[in-house]
């Protein structure tokens, strides 16, 4: 058993979490629940592997050694039965360098890319930066749960997108997309030539009676036109060894993305990055089912409470990830008015709802990535805030 109540003082280590949020407001009395990592200690069989590894003292320019894709493949089988054959995996020092490396190299200029909104703040700006056409479906909210709008992502597809991004499963709104929304998507995008990007970093934490499906495994027309991007940094809180996999069945898809990773120099591994992620994936199991029991106990801590003391505030337990979404429109509050009530009376730093798009407004997105001690202590200072006479 992992002690996932454990504090841990991370102040001080340059977290971007925690020491950003106290260079950034000048003060050190605020809880940062915020940026997507976790405040657990880290599964002691990583620490080991990169110890022993740091002992060796040479940490020259490295390969990915073959037991490190085995780890790959064999967690890959494990845990989402995906057959993944070795030379389908490349390497990247992020998902995020990945993602940009997919616009430049499957769009030009001004060519369209689609991307469900709301959603993880970088696939918007990625697209922006690179002087591409951002285009947005948003999802569709019935209070509970969103869904994706079939026929405006339909059409949207059809008008010259060259490249979609999803985030499977959803950052920030938590869903896991089933089989048939996945193949709906691989028909449609196929039908128009479009390939689609999906991010599935978060799918290692994934929430009792779900399960998580890896694009490329939906139908021949997925295999044809993904690209599937993974990475044990959420999953294993190592998001600062800054390594991550992608994982293409489609020779003419791979070669144009390797191409696309090599002129913008992401293919080198980080050396602690790799040995981490194969000494994760090889006793990382355990951890990894313990730390998703323990996140899902924080949202359904979250979802209770709120329902008891804050019945303005309306959410719904994710079906994955340590992120929850809050809706706070019943307070009729501009968005920067409830952000700096958060703060300012709340003394708490979360994500605002706008940062992924315009459907967030209202909204608030909290990571229940640590002790249920420190959740508890936030919304016990979000309830004092909004419930004072
Ligand atoms: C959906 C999604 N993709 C990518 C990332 C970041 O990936 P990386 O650190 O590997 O660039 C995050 C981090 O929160 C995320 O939520």
């Amino acid at each position: 058993m992992y002690n996932f109540d454990e504090i841990i003082n991370r102040n001080g280590t340059n977290s971007v979490k925690w020491d950003s949020v106290t260079k950034k407001y000048n003060r050190n009395d605020l809880l940062p629940m915020w940026v997507a990592d976790m405040d657990f200690k880290i599964a002691p069989e990583i620490a080991d592997a990169v110890i022993e590894r740091a002992k060796h003292m040479t940490y020259g320019y490295t390969f990915p050694g073959t037991e490190y894709i085995n780890s790959i493949i064999r967690w890959n089988k494990k845990r989402h039965n995906f057959d993944v054959k070795k030379e389908w995996i490349s390497v990247s020092p992020g998902v995020i360098p990945a993602i940009k490396a997919a616009i430049y190299g499957f769009s030009d200029v001004n060519d369209k890319i689609l991307i469900l909104t709301p959603v993880y703040t970088p696939f918007h700006n990625s697209v922006k930066e690179a002087n591409r056409e951002l285009i947005t479906s948003s999802l569709i909210f019935d209070g509970e749960k969103y869904n994706i709008d079939f026929d405006d992502f339909e059409q949207k597809i059809k008008y010259g997108v060259k490249l979609f991004i999803m985030s499977n499963p959803h950052n920030p709104i938590g869903r896991v997309w089933s089989k048939e929304e996945l193949s709906k998507i691989a028909d449609i995008c196929f039908n128009n030539n479009v390939v689609v990007l999906s991010d599935e970093i978060h799918s290692d934490i994934i929430y009792k009676n779900k399960k998580h499906t890896v694009f490329n495994t939906v139908s021949e027309n997925a295999r044809n036109i993904s690209i599937v991007c993974q990475a044990p940094s959420k999953t294993f809180n190592i998001a600062g060894l800054c390594t991550s996999h992608i994982i293409i069945e489609s020779e003419k898809v791979r070669k144009q993305m390797q191409k696309s990773m090599s002129s913008i120099g992401i293919e080198l591994v980080n050396i602690f990055g790799i040995v981490a992620c194969e000494a994760a994936y090889t006793y990382g199991e355990q951890w990894v089912d313990e730390m998703v029991e323990y996140v899902e106990g924080n949202a359904d801590f979250v979802c209770k409470y709120i329902k008891e003391k804050l019945p303005l505030v309306k959410t719904y337990k994710p079906e994955s990830t340590y992120l929850m979404w809050l809706d706070f429109r019943l307070y009729n509050l501009k968005q920067e008015e409830l952000m700096e009530k958060l703060v300012n009376e709340g003394k708490v730093v979360l994500n605002s709802g706008t940062d992924y798009g315009t459907e967030g407004v209202g909204f608030i997105r909290l990571n229940i990535g640590c002790p249920r001690s420190i959740v508890k202590e936030c919304i016990d200072r979000i309830e004092k805030a909004f419930n004072k006479k």
